[in-house]
């Protein structure tokens, strides 16, 4: 049977934001599954069930039947397997309590072994042969709770029936006598042995789903100094056709050992995917960029070590003769080198309109002399970038390009600089290798917290005020279990893209 049997409901496994007042906690990313999810979800749960109910085996059925004429007969129906079951149509609805799933007009298909013996006049006659069996017209129903449990979900079977309308058996052999016997001795008992068996394997299932749920990792790995903290906060929210989550969101240090800090939701409303209905809709807040930006701050990733740039020359003192005469006086013809630092962590601001960031580093220039590092000189420089998101497989993958700087001198031991001679200099170094050196990382980005066998299809993005949103529809791999989506050693950089 599949690992699985059900193998998913929240196959994006997030987290809605709430509108609602009385939510307590912050959730700082937050999901809405529309109604076009909860379908998709609930025909992957429907194959997945399918699948692992069959091949099914009943118990064996045995009785003493009255036949007209012949008198009593014992019969025994064994090896009675479901082999194949159709669900043609179902759907899926949220309910204020829970998510009810109904599928009708099932159909499904038995094979089994009839025997029969009885006494006639001193003799035992008896005879075996095989019959297969069509259910038809099922009804399954089933409500599921789901509710937060000290931050994970908990998933529950709060109601669940089966129903079998008919059955028409088919049998091999067999005298013409035993067609109506088996008909009227055993329909109802071979209904309900049908109608039994599914729920108990519903009821196992949602069981099963439950553990998965449960086992679901409170925070994500993301490489070895950030993790996203997927706690999920409040209650999971029901419309009359979505579902939304809301999980922590923040990133925290990897080992626990950099506090994120404290944050405020900065988006006041949340955004609604427009547009073509999709899916999912995950709006991340302003915090969740900030939360990461400051992890890699406090966890002194922010440090850069440049002794390579494409105009090699400029990384020696004889093309500084001109523009700082006293750096060339003291070092001449020595090769350089530049410690850059960010003083603070990058602020991330969202607006409809624009991705923003203000970033301030500082400068160390060093000089090579005898293979001692001399730092010679400090430049703090502000820097406005603005930035763009993307999707690129499940990770939210980022890009920022130069908007303006600001420069001066913090100390020097080579005398004073023109700072306004170096600016064209600056400018290209931005431009050249520490934008494309910051976008290298960012291209990684991070891993959306969506479960390990989904995939994000045709996303689109959105930015409105302080939120990221992702609108996307997601497509199933082949995947047994569901899981979120583990370290990745590949991903694992310096900077503060994650
Ligand atoms: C039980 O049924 C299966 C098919 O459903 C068949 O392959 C198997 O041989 C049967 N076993 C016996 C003992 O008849
Ligand atoms: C299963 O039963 C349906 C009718 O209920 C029939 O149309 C279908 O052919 C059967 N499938 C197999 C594999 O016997
Ligand atoms: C869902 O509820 C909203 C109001 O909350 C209502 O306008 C809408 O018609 C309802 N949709 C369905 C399918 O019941
Ligand atoms: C993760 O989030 C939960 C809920 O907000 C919080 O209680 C928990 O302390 C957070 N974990 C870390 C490591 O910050
Ligand atoms: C770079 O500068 C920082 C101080 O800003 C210092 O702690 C660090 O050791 C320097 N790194 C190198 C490689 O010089």
């Amino acid at each position: 049977m599949a690992t699985a049997f059900f193998v998913l409901l929240m196959p994006f496994l997030l987290v809605s934001a709430s509108t609602h007042l009385q939510s307590t906690e912050v959730g700082f990313i937050s999901t809405i599954i529309s109604e076009k999810g909860l379908d998709f979800a609930k025909d992957i749960l429907i194959e997945k069930a399918i699948s692992s109910l069959t091949p099914l085996d009943l118990p064996q059925i045995e009785k003493t039947v009255k036949i007209p004429i012949i008198g009593k007969v014992y019969v025994s129906l064994s090896n009675i397997t479901i082999y194949e079951i159709d669900v043609p149509s179902s759907y899926v609805k949220p309910g204020d309590t829970g998510i009810t799933i109904v599928g009708s007009g099932a159909t499904a298909n038995l094979s089994m072994n009839w025997f029969y013996s009885y006494r006639a006049w001193h003799v035992t006659v008896s005879d075996k042969g095989h019959a297969s069996v069509q259910v038809e017209g099922m009804e399954v129903g089933l409500t599921l709770g789901l509710e937060n449990q000290l931050g994970t979900l908990k998933l529950s079977l709060m109601e669940c029936d089966c129903q079998v309308k008919d059955i028409y058996i088919t049998l091999n052999g067999g005298a013409s006598w035993l067609y109506q016997g088996l008909a009227d001795a055993f329909e109802g008992q071979i209904k309900s042995s049908v109608e039994n068996a599914i729920i108990k394997k519903i009821k196992e299932g949602i069981l099963k789903l439950d553990s998965l749920l449960k086992s679901l990792p409170q925070e994500l790995p993301v490489n070895e100094i950030v993790a996203l903290n997927v706690t999920f906060v409040n209650e999971p929210m029901f419309s009359n056709s979505s579902i939304g989550f809301e999980i922590d969101g923040l990133f925290t240090g990897a080992d626990n050992a950099v506090s994120s800090g404290n944050y405020l939701m900065n988006s006041q409303h949340l955004a609604s995917c427009e547009g073509p209905v999709k899916m999912l809709g995950i709006s991340l807040d302003e915090a969740v960029f900030n939360s990461a930006s400051n992890i890699y701050h406090n966890a002194q990733f922010m440090q850069w070590f440049v002794d390579k740039v494409p105009d090699q020359s400029l990384l020696n003192t004889a093309s500084w003769k001109y523009i700082v005469p006293q750096l060339y006086q003291l070092y001449p013809n020595d090769d350089m080198n530049l410690n850059v630092s960010l003083s603070s962590p990058p602020v991330i601001k969202i607006s409809p309109d624009n991705i923003d960031s203000t970033i301030c580093s500082d400068m160390i220039i060093n000089v090579l002399d005898d293979k001692e590092i001399v730092p010679v000189a400090c430049i703090s420089l502000v820097i406005t970038a603005s930035g763009s998101v993307d999707i690129s497989g499940n990770n939210l993958v980022g890009s920022v390009e130069l908007v303006d700087f600001t420069m001066s001198l913090k100390w020097s031991k080579v005398g004073d600089f023109h700072m306004n001679l170096i600016q064209s200099a600056m400018r290209t170094f931005l431009k050249t290798v520490f934008l494309p050196y910051a976008n290298l990382h960012l291209r990684r980005g991070f891993p959306l917290p969506i479960i390990r066998g989904f995939t994000l299809q045709n996303a689109d993005i959105f930015c409105a005020s302080s939120q990221i949103l992702v609108c996307s529809d997601v497509v199933f791999g082949n995947s047994n279990e569901p899981r979120l989506l583990p370290y990745d050693p590949i991903h694992s950089l310096l900077g503060f893209d994650v």
